[in-house]
This record gives structure tokens, sequence and C-alpha cells, in this order.
């Protein structure tokens, strides 16, 4: 699939401001923004479709509006849909791929049912918006697969049990000044960093597609940056301060006994 690996490219190439991939993931509002907005396109043509079924003529205006309104609901959508696969590989890249020409399907189907209907044809704007929900449908059910059978914008990090107890993970010796560490705690990755003279403990696994983030490395003042899409996380909250991240990183408490690190699971 060379063309999903090049059109993938290219939205990463569009979207690669921090202050446009922040505003299409989500991570601004500390939830993935696509599935969110997904609700308005669709709930606006199935309002439609309802009143095609159910209204008669009476109800064709507000119909016709109820298309439009989907028609530009669909643009930060798709916006938020395509920063999100442009982040995907292997299958789920493909999977997105067919999702996303099944709306495109889906989009130019209401766009010729709302100029039928604006022309005054009604039946065939009818015809066009109920064909172009099906699709549409088709495509949504596509992206539930990602989310829910692929885990695609799925926290990597929300199925861990916190470790309650304190866990000897290192020396203080091992730890230098803004060289992340790995280590492990009750089976959990855990990634340490010692930054102007603090220690800081974040789980290792991103958040967001379950990157190293030990392999990452400082930037801005005290964050650490993930080294597969570049989220970058703040080391004393676990914040995510850049996307494609838009859930923040697990922090845990550190104590030092006896020139050794200990770490549990801060409390949320
Ligand atoms: S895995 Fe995507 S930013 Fe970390």
């Amino acid at each position: 699939m060379v063309c999903a690996a090049k059109a993938a490219g290219l939205v990463r190439r569009a979207t690669q401001r921090a202050a446009v991939k922040d505003a299409l993931s989500g991570t601004w509002l500390g939830h993935a923004l696509h599935p969110m907005l997904t609700d308005l396109p669709i709930g606006a043509w199935a309002m439609a479709s309802a009143l095609d079924l159910t209204a008669g003529h009476g109800g064709a205006k507000a119909a016709r509006r109820l298309v439009g309104i989907g028609l530009v609901a669909v643009v930060p959508t798709a916006g938020a849909g395509l920063s999100d696969w442009s982040d995907s590989h292997g299958p789920p890249r493909r999977v997105g791929l067919v999702h996303g020409l099944g709306n495109v399907a889906g989009v130019a189907l209401q766009a010729a049912s709302w100029v039928a209907r604006y022309r005054g044809h009604r039946g065939v704007g009818v015809a066009l918006s109920g064909v172009g929900l099906g699709i549409t449908a088709g495509a949504a059910s596509l992206g539930g697969h990602l989310s829910l059978v692929r885990g695609i914008g799925v926290s990597h990090t929300a199925f861990r049990e916190p470790v309650t107890d304190w866990t000897d993970v290192a020396s203080t010796s091992d730890v230098t000044e803004d060289r992340p560490l790995r280590v492990t705690a009750g089976g959990v990755p855990v990634v340490l960093v010692r930054h102007n003279g603090a220690l800081y403990a974040l789980s290792a696994t991103c958040t967001h597609a379950g990157g190293p983030l030990d392999e990452g490395k400082l930037v801005e003042d005290g964050c650490i940056q993930c080294p597969w899409h570049a989220s970058v996380f703040r080391l004393a909250d676990g914040e995510a301060v850049r996307g494609p991240a838009s859930v923040g990183q697990p922090i845990w408490d550190v104590k030092i006994d006896n020139g050794r690190i200990h770490v549990r699971s801060a409390t949320p």
C-alpha cells in the first residue's frame, strides 16, 4: 500500500505544526477529537433521513438544512480523522484508508443530495441521502473496529493495574541528569528522569500508541518527547502538552531510601 503511505506522509506534513496537531488530536481537550465530532454529521444526516421518512413535504426545508449542517460539520471531523490516520501503521492504516474512502463516498452523495433538494428534486435528494447515510454507517463501523478491535485511539496505559506498593527499581547513581532510564515496577515499564536535580517517574508506555518514552528525549522545560509521533508530556504531572497524544501519561510517586529509588503508582 504505497499510496496509503504516501498519503499518510502528506497528511503528516500538513499537520506537523504543533498548534494544528494539538487542535486536531484533542490534546487541548484531554480527549480524542475525531470520535466526538463524528456524531455531528452522522446525527444531522440521520435526522434528515428521519424527516424524509416521517415529515413528508412539510419537513423538506428542515431536512435540506440538516444535510447542509452535516456537510459543514464533516470538515473538522475529516480533518481530525485524517490527522489520526496519518499516525497509524500496518493493517490499521489500511482499514483506516477504506474507512476514509467510504466516508468520501458518503459525503459526495450527501452533497449531491443537497444540490438535488435545492433544485427542487426532493425525491432524488431523499434517495441520495438514504444511500449516503448507509455508506457512512458502514464506514463508521470500520472506525469502531479500529478503536474497539485494533485499539487505535485507546490509551495504551488504560488497562494497567496500579502498583500500590513501594517498589525498589534502581540505584540513585543509575540515573544521570536528563538521560531517561527504563525500569520495571510490578511488571509495568517506568521511565525515570532526573531533571534539574529532581527525580521524576512516568509510565514508559506512551498513552498515544505505546511508544517507548525511555527512548525519547528531554525537550522544552521539564518535558519528555515520545520518539514515535513526537507527543510531549510534562515530567511533573504527565500532562500531554503536545499531541497527537490526548491523554496524559500516568505518573509515579518516587522516594529515595538508602541510595535506592522506590516508586509506586501515584494516586490519580
Ligand atoms: S506512541 Fe505516538 S506519540 Fe507516543
